[in-house]
């Protein structure tokens, strides 16, 4: 798109959509209104939404409508007009192509509005217009501590990176100021690692977490284990420094290559020896934040009897919560689980956990009857059908946490219609420039 300032800035819609007939639409003249809940430009045209990637409220532009997106139109931005005063330059060379960021463009203060704004509607929506909030915990550039680096094998280089933006492609990315800068040096030699294990149009998937003794790295790979192959991943590891290798070829199970020191994540001084690819939460101050908010509230006022941690995850609630008063702890993942049991074990913290899938089996309201708090952190989901168990049990104070505010905002209205009070919620933003938002609230009755 054309900028008032005449820089071309066209590069950054590369990808976008064209008309459905193959024929370019004529181009129309907008004003964006607001910044959208997936982090376009919104205007009107015909009585429709028209959301445009990359653009803010205040600003005229000239697009092309592309194909429909719900009740509204996906449009290609051509020329800006007028440019937003709230408009920054992206910090980041992929900032467009890449799917991972949709607002390194905005302004600061306008950013965190947005923030705020997202987990506000979705409150107003179930009922709980007017919830005292804290200020927003957000994570620094270069904080992230897991991410997931896509590859497929072309027919002369291997593309490594995050998905395009609404799309399969992958963006080939050298440089990302989201993740932890020690991720990046990696990329080199893990595009040569590929390039020997792929065949041209196979793939593979490397989920990569920064612990405390260094990289993790799970790499899921098309390919057949050889003893070549094994060699050279295990050459890889060494050089390269990584704590843990773990490969996936095809569907076979996990192939520990490495393991030069422990994978070990530490929550709030406790140690855990996590498995290769498990879930974290994205950053450790966006963690800090979340677990900050349940045990400031329980470490004032008088001590719960007994805690329930559900989707307890490798224990970055359960463990700490432990030192208060004991814990059950929930979890349908089986490898985390036996981590968090581990970790509980060595640091002597009173925890029994129970593999379960709460999701077809909710732990019930008589199951519940014995705790005095329960904390919950689903998947993006959410947890209705456990929900329902709290509010029909004689549980009087829940923490739910979540990265989705919609499925949030349904579930507190189970607890709701059940009573509970929602006390005060935390948005905490660990997805950097994202369109994810995650909060924490305390439920009260
Ligand atoms: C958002 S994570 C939270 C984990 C943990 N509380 C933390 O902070 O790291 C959600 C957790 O729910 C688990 N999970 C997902 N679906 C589940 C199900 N149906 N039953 C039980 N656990 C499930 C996942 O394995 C994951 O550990």
């Amino acid at each position: 798109m054309a900028r008032p300032s005449g820089r071309s800035r066209k590069r950054h819609w590369r990808g976008e959509v064209g008309a459905q007939d193959g024929t370019p639409a004529e181009p129309i003249r907008l004003q964006i209104d607001t910044l959208g809940r997936r982090g376009d430009g919104v205007a009107r045209h015909g009585g429709r939404a028209v959301y445009v990637a990359q653009t803010l409220p205040g600003e005229e532009l000239t697009v092309r409508l592309g194909e429909a997106d719900g009740d509204g139109v996906r449009a290609e931005a051509i020329e800006l007009i007028e440019a937003s005063p709230q408009r920054v330059e992206p910090p980041c060379p992929h900032f467009g192509p890449c799917g991972g960021c949709s607002v390194q463009h905005v302004s600061d203060p306008l950013y965190a509005e947005w923030k705020l704004g997202i987990v506000r509607t979705a409150l107003d929506r179930a009922g709980f217009a007017g919830t005292p909030m804290l200020p927003i915990a957000r994570s620094a550039p270069g904080t992230r501590r897991r991410a997931a680096f896509r590859a497929l094998r072309g027919e002369r280089s291997v593309f490594l990176g995050f998905s395009e933006r609404a799309s399969h492609r992958i963006v080939d990315v050298t440089d990302c100021r989201v993740v932890v800068p020690s991720m990046m040096p990696l990329l080199t030699a893990l595009r040569a690692l590929l390039g020997d294990m792929l065949a041209v149009r196979q793939s593979a998937v490397a989920e990569v977490t920064a612990t405390d003794g260094g990289i993790d790295m799970l790499l899921e790979v098309e390919a057949e284990a050889t003893l070549p192959l094994r060699e050279r991943a295990a050459a890889f590891a060494s050089e390269q420094g990584l704590a843990r290798l773990t490969v996936r070829w095809g569907d076979m199970q996990e192939d520990p290559i490495v393991a030069a020191r422990p994978a070990t994540v530490t929550f709030d001084g406790i140690p855990v020896p996590v498995p290769p690819g498990t879930f974290l939460q994205a950053t450790r101050s966006g963690e800090d934040a979340l677990r900050g908010f349940v045990l400031g509230a329980l470490s004032s006022g008088s001590r719960p009897g007994r805690i329930v941690d559900l989707f307890a995850g490798c224990g970055s609630f359960a463990l700490p919560l432990a030192r208060l008063a004991p814990v059950l702890a929930v979890e349908g993942d089986e490898a985390a689980l036996e981590a968090l049991a581990m970790a509980a074990r060595a640091a002597g913290l009173p925890v029994r956990t129970e593999l379960r899938d709460l999701a077809k089996r909710p732990l019930r309201a008589d199951e519940l009857a014995a705790s005095d708090v329960v904390v919950f952190d689903p998947p993006r989901l959410g947890a209705k059908a456990q929900a329902e168990q709290i509010a029909d049990s004689p549980v009087r104070q829940v923490f739910g946490i979540s990265c989705n505010p919609s499925t949030f905002a349904r579930d507190a209205a189970v607890l709701g219609a059940a009573g509970f009070a929602l006390e005060s919620v935390l948005p905490v933003d660990q997805f950097l420039w994202s369109a994810h938002v995650e909060l924490a609230g305390r439920f009260r009755r």
